[in-house]
């Protein structure tokens, strides 16, 4: 899990799901998780409106076992705009379920993820409430995130960081695609470092109208 970051980005395009959560009964080879039915997801940009929101989610206990005390100080990050970052807010039918980052970590201005080449991307993200999780709105929006990083053709890989112990988290980014790099420590944070490459994304990325 990424460390507070600065600011986000100018653009403020939102990105709508395509196809339905629900899996409408196709078969799908990668085992997405059944989700809410009907719902269409919407990624848009967070703004200081979502300020106490974003506040909210940070006291639910799944989020903080997942990114710790660290104060993001959104009343200061959602008032920046950084090129190389996006701070988005997956929006479903109206009602706002989850918090997604998305930075370019050669970019990023603490140099958070150390010496990385150009053209990755590092996601960070969370369902806010603790009802929202475990019903597939998570890899709804990993599966608009990936297609929204992977839409720059220079991009050539995604890099997550969960903490070493979050092996649910570990699952979720797995069975999305991911693979093991390596374990890493961040600051304080012991941390499980996964990949997910442009050829694996295009051969897993099904077509069907399904979650993944
Ligand atoms: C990880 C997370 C974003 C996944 O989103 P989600 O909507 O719960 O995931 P989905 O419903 O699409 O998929 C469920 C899978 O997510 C994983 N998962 C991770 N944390 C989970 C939790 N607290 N409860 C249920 N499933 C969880 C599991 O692999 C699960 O698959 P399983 O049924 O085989 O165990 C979400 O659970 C969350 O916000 N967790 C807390 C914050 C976090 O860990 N963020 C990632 C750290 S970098």
């Amino acid at each position: 899990m990424s460390l507070p970051l600065n600011g986000r980005q100018h653009a403020a395009n939102s990105t709508e799901s395509e196809v339905p959560l629900e899996p409408n009964g196709l078969e799908c080879r990668h085992s997405c998780p059944p989700a809410a039915h009907g719902a269409v997801m919407i990624l848009r940009m967070a703004t200081p409106a979502d300020v106490a929101l974003l506040r909210h989610w940070d006291r639910q206990p799944h989020i903080s076992a997942a990114k710790g005390d660290d104060d993001w100080a959104w009343e200061v990050e959602l008032n920046k705009s950084p090129g190389w970052m996006e701070q988005l807010i997956a929006d479903v039918e109206g009602r706002s379920i989850g918090f997604l980052q998305i930075i370019d970590p050669a970019r990023e201005d603490s140099h958070y993820w150390g010496d990385v080449p150009p053209d990755l991307r590092a996601i960070d993200l969370w369902i806010g409430e603790p009802a929202d999780v475990g019903k597939g709105y998570g890899t709804e929006m990993m599966r608009l995130a990936l297609a929204r990083c992977f839409a720059d053709p220079a991009v050539t890989a995604v890099l997550v960081d969960p903490l070493a112990g979050n092996t649910r988290a570990h699952r979720f980014y797995k069975r999305l695609g991911f693979r093991f790099v390596e374990h890493r420590r961040f600051g304080r944070d012991d941390c499980f470092v996964y990949r997910l490459n442009r050829a694996e994304y295009i051969s897993l990325t099904c077509g069907n109208r399904c979650s993944c």
